[in-house]
């Protein structure tokens, strides 16, 4: 994903991981932090206004990358092969080339403008500014050497010596604050995943800093509390219902920032009183505007929603759902000369100014300020989910509607037993507070249900795609089956090793 998906996989980026090894279930956060010399008002300019553009284009909108630390960290803690080997693919792909898919063509094509804004990046992805042609062999030489000495080293390979160097130059040459000693300080953190049990399962996913595990779990708690499962499936109840838990979850997440300043945690927003007071309030037969449940009105800003998640486990039900991110479509546009990779806008999902919402329309509180060190809230949802010898593993990209992509996936499979494939085909919908609006991919509602849905007060609004989920069935030593999303181009399959 590094080098075939530019514009979401990464080296310059950050993720989250959820990992469960036997009964030992754990998290890796890697996600990127502010450099050193940010400060709360870098985005405003002299009059308090928020500078357009400045924390999603370019250098001064990238965070300290977290993925070469993480994703070596994973390998140390879990590993099996050996370091080298586990790079090999990437560095292949790099060196001798790969195809360009349409995909890649058309998501250049619509970056095209930013990209071009820096001669390093179009030099590579401009070339003869325009994205090469779908077909064409691309080959990544200053990628492949950066891999190379990734693959040899490990992790020092980038945050110390002559890539972080390289890093420091291309940032400061653009007016960015990242610098090498933000790299060399970057450290990925273990923590404890977000566990709760909904509907008979157990399920472990992200915390803070990211908001997914507390809407994941936020979410079956309200959903189980309300007896969402009693009504008809496809029906105005349930997405009723669904619409007005997400309402709230995401108002939540408004005190939600870095751990070490977030206004509430797991522990608050998940205990017992709290959701027996939340659900206390939801009405079946009306939508509650969204500025009474936390007072705030503003409009959707323009969503991408670029990020690339992997599900995957094997024959004894150890498994890892990972998800990482450069946050926009190939990050802040700025690849850096000499080492090959994209530096992401990571930074954009502080709140960059008060009331101001960030490139997914999300309205963040105080907690989430910009601070030197801290890490930005996400709203990614690596999740594993199991009861008895049964395991579940679960993730997808797509921004704010990362958690409730993954909450319909994981329900139509642990409430309604649909068959993997179908829970990840299934038109979906979403909600997220602010804009007070009920987005529904196409075909998600029949006209009737949409009638109903609108009488009670929900305004709908068409959306392309709600996630991208990939999605791991299996039992502990038996069968397993993999699901991708067909709303995107990737692949699932199990693999069965040759036996010697
Ligand atoms: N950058 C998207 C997220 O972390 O939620």
């Amino acid at each position: 994903l590094a080098v075939v998906h530019p514009s979401a996989g990464n080296l310059g980026g950050g993720g989250f991981a959820v990992l469960r090894f036997g009964n030992e279930v754990r998290t890796l956060d890697f996600r990127e932090t502010a450099p050193a010399g940010a400060t709360e008002d870098m985005y405003l300019d002299e009059r308090g206004e928020p500078r357009p553009d400045a924390s999603r284009v370019g250098p001064l909108a990238a965070g300290v990358p977290g993925s070469p630390v993480g994703l070596f960290e994973l390998h140390r803690a879990h590993g099996h092969l050996p370091w080298p080997e586990v790079v090999a693919p990437a560095l292949r792909l790099a060196r001798d080339g790969f195809v360009v898919t349409r995909r890649l063509e058309s998501s250049l094509a619509a970056s095209a403008e930013m990209l071009g804004k820096f001669p390093e990046t179009a030099a590579v992805w401009l070339p003869a500014g325009r994205p090469p042609a779908a077909g064409t062999v691309m080959q990544l030489p200053e990628l492949a050497a950066t891999l190379e000495a990734y693959a040899a080293w490990g992790a020092p390979a980038i945050p110390d010596g002559p890539i972080a160097a390289a890093v420091e130059l291309a940032a400061r040459r653009h007016g960015g604050v990242l610098r090498a000693a933000d790299l060399a300080a970057y450290r990925a953190v273990w923590r404890e995943p977000v566990r709760f049990e909904a509907f008979g399962w157990q399920v472990a996913s992200m915390p803070l800093p990211s908001s997914g595990g507390n809407i994941l779990g936020q979410t079956c708690g309200l959903l189980e509390r309300l007896e969402w499962k009693k009504y008809p499936r496809f029906g105005a109840d349930r997405g009723h219902l669904l619409a007005e838990v997400w309402r709230r979850a995401y108002a939540d997440r408004f005190l939600l920032g870095d751990p070490r300043t977030s206004q509430a945690s797991a522990a608050q927003l998940l205990a017992g009183e709290w959701l027996d007071l939340r659900a206390d309030r939801i009405r079946l037969a009306k939508a509650t505007p969204s500025d009474r449940v936390r007072k705030w009105s503003r409009e959707l800003a323009p969503e991408p929603a670029e990020t690339t998640h992997l599900s995957v486990m094997d024959n004894d039900g150890n498994a890892v759902s990972i998800t990482t991110t450069v946050n926009g479509s190939f990050g802040c546009g700025l690849l850096v000369p000499g080492a090959g990779f994209i530096l992401n806008n990571e930074m954009d999902d502080f709140a960059t100014a008060p009331g101001v919402p960030n490139m997914f329309g999300l309205l963040q509180g105080e907690a989430n300020a910009v601070g030197p060190g801290k890490r930005m809230l996400s709203s990614m949802t690596p999740t594993i989910a199991w009861r008895g010898d049964q395991v579940i593993v679960i993730g997808s990209p797509g921004g704010s509607k990362i958690p409730n992509a993954t909450a319909q996936v994981l329900l139509n499979l642990i409430v309604d037993g649909d068959e993997l494939q179908a829970a990840v085909d299934r038109p979906r919908i979403h909600h997220q507070w602010m804009p007070d609006k009920l987005f529904v991919e196409s075909d998600s509602l029949s006209p009737e249900t949409r009638r109903a849905l609108e009488r009670r007060g929900h305004e709908i609004e068409l959306t392309r795609q709600v996630g991208e989920v990939s999605a791991v069935r299996g039992f502990v030593g038996g069968d397993m089956l993999a699901a991708q999303d067909p709303r995107g181009p990737g692949a699932a399959g199990v693999v069965r090793p040759a036996v010697d």
